[in-house]
Order: C-alpha cells, then sequence, then structure tokens
C-alpha cells in the first residue's frame, strides 16, 4: 500500500488571544495536488508555517512515512524534503538565475573555484523541464514576477523535494501567468513530488 508523504494529526497553534489552528489533521499522498482554501486568518499561512517548521505546533503531531518527525526550524523542514515557495519571493535579483537557484550550494572545482561549466548545465536542464524562456545567465532582476516564481519553483526541483508549499502564488500574477504556473503544478512529469497550491478561492482553476 502507498504511504503518504506527510500526515498532519491534530495540529494546534494559537498565538496570544487567536487559536488559529484547532485540532487540524491532514494526509497528503505521493503526487497528489492540494488547494487550501478559507477567509483570510482561517489559518492557512500558519498551517503551512507549521509544516515549514517556522512555527512550532502547541499541540498535534507530524508523520512522514511512518517517522513522526519535528520540524524544528526552515532549515530542518528544508532538509526533510518541505519545500517552501513564500508569497514574497526571497531572490537575489543582482544574481543570475543559476546562482540563485544553487546559491550556497555551487558546484565546485578543484581549489574551490566555481565551475561554471556545470553550473550552467545544471541549471538549463532543469529549466527546460519547466519551459521557461530564459535561460542560466539571465539576471533574475531583469525577470516577471511570474518568471521569478519559476526560479523559486525550479530551485526546489534541484532538492530531492517530498512536498512544495506555495502561499498565495497567484496574488502578483497575471491571467496568463497562473496558466502556465498551474500547468507546471500538475504536470505529470513534475510531480514526483507533491505540490500543494495554496490561496484564496478566486486564485483556484
Ligand atoms: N505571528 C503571529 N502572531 C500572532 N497572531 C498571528 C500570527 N500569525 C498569524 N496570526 C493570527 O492567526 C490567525 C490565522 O492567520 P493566518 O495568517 O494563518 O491566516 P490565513 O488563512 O493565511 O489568512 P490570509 O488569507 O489573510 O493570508 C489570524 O487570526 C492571525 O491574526
Ligand atoms: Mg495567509
Amino acid at each position: 500500500m502507498t504511504e503518504p508523504v506527510l500526515r498532519l494529526e491534530g495540529i494546534v497553534k494559537t498565538f496570544p488571544g487567536v487559536r488559529a489552528l484547532d485540532d487540524v489533521s491532514f494526509t497528503v499522498m505521493p503526487g497528489e495536488v492540494h488547494a487550501l482554501m478559507g477567509e483570510n486568518g482561517a489559518g492557512k499561512s500558519t498551517l503551512m508555517k507549521v509544516l515549514g517548521g517556522i512555527h512550532q505546533p502547541n499541540e498535534g503531531h507530524i508523520y512522514m512515512g511512518d517517522d513522526e518527525v519535528v520540524m524544528a526550524g526552515p532549515l530542518e523542514a528544508k532538509a526533510k524534503g518541505i519545500v517552501f515557495i513564500h508569497q514574497e519571493l526571497s531572490l537575489a535579483e543582482e544574481l543570475s538565475v543559476a546562482e540563485n537557484i544553487y546559491l550556497g550550494e555551487l558546484p565546485r572545482k578543484s581549489f574551490g573555484r566555481v565551475d561554471w561549466t556545470t553550473l550552467a548545465e545544471k541549471t538549463n536542464a532543469i529549466l527546460k523541464k519547466l519551459n521557461v524562456g530564459f535561460n542560466a545567465h539571465t539576471r533574475v532582476g531583469s525577470l516577471s514576477i511570474a518568471n521569478q516564481q519559476m526560479v523559486e519553483i525550479a530551485r526546489a526541483l534541484t532538492v530531492d523535494a517530498k512536498a512544495v508549499i506555495f502561499d498565495e502564488p497567484t496574488a502578483s500574477l497575471t491571467d496568463a501567468e497562473k496558466v502556465v504556473l498551474f500547468d507546471v503544478i500538475s504536470d505529470p512529469a513534475m510531480s514526483r513530488t507533491t505540490r500543494w497550491g495554496i490561496s484564496r478561492s478566486k486564485c483556484v482553476a
């Protein structure tokens, strides 16, 4: 039987004066795409932040496969394969697409020199899958918001992502750009991993 990628059980998260999450349980199977919908303040971002290690739950459990996991911080969540694409993009505008995708993990040659050829090849291979109209050398600051989001997605694809979380991914996209994003999310060739769209109802296809 196929195991869930992720299972949340009885998650409770309170902030002073607010019970943002009240006993939330949720299971994600491999390859599934989920859209989490709710009015402003419903707790969507809070739930994603609990998963992404940004908030610690007051109660409840998170499982990956058979194992209970604790997402002690964002880096730990990432190491476990939870990739979080925030609404506010976190790219270095002055750097190239390739440098942004592999920031902190640039391929090196002897004496620690960056292996630019390998970097460009690896990046262009990923960009080809996403079918985008820019390349490894393009400066990120010159890209549209939609294309910057594609860079974030490309970065997610370089790690062994088990789940990719988008927080309101369509908020700053045009209608045409939304179609491209949804195509990427629903492309079976891309969904070796599970993806979650999270958005308000107006954003959902
Ligand atoms: N860091 C925080 N400190 C205190 N309260 C918070 C914090 N983050 C969220 N909240 C509160 O928790 C509740 C859930 O907020 P959350 O941001 O998760 O909602 P949301 O569903 O993502 O809403 P939106 O559609 O506006 O993005 C709200 O009442 C919010 O004010
Ligand atoms: Mg939110």
